[in-house]
């Protein structure tokens, strides 16, 4: 069994990637990064990718193709300030869950890392 199922499936990555943006629509300097108007679509691309890259369903590489996360970020400043803000909600959204200390390190690792390697903008 790998992480998405032990986690929960489909209604974790839900509750989790929802939570996050709720943190990201209550934080306007964040928040001016999206060009979205509407954050819903964003919202579905980030946890198609999350439930991909931790074992789920590849419908993210379906629609949207090799994931080149860092390439993909390229058009949004992302600074350690930003780092650290979408960091905050992550987290925050991660402890809402109330998931086992075991899972949550592991995920919590990832976000780390992944978010620091996304950085390509000074303060
Ligand atoms: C663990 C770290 C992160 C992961 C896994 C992640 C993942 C993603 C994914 C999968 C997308 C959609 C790409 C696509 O299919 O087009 C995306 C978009 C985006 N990300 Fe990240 N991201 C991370 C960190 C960050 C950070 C630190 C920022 C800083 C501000 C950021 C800002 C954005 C913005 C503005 C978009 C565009 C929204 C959209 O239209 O999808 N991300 N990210």
């Amino acid at each position: 069994m790998n992480l998405y199922d032990v986690i929960g499936g489909a209604p974790t990555f839900e509750r989790l990637v929802h939570a996050f943006y709720q943190g990201v629509a209550g934080d306007p300097k964040l928040r001016a990064l999206y060009p979205e108007e509407d954050l819903g679509p964003a919202e579905r691309r980030l946890r198609m990718f999350l439930e991909q890259y931790f074992g789920g369903p590849t419908t993210y590489s379906q629609e949207r193709g090799h994931p080149r996360l860092r390439m993909r970020h390229v058009p949004y400043p992302v600074t350690l300030d930003m780092r650290d803000r979408w960091l905050r909600h992550m987290l925050d959204a991660l402890d809402s869950l109330d998931l086992p200390e075991e899972h949550r390190e592991v995920m919590r690792d990832y976000f780390f890392r992944a978010a620091h390697m996304l950085v390509n903008t000074p303060d």
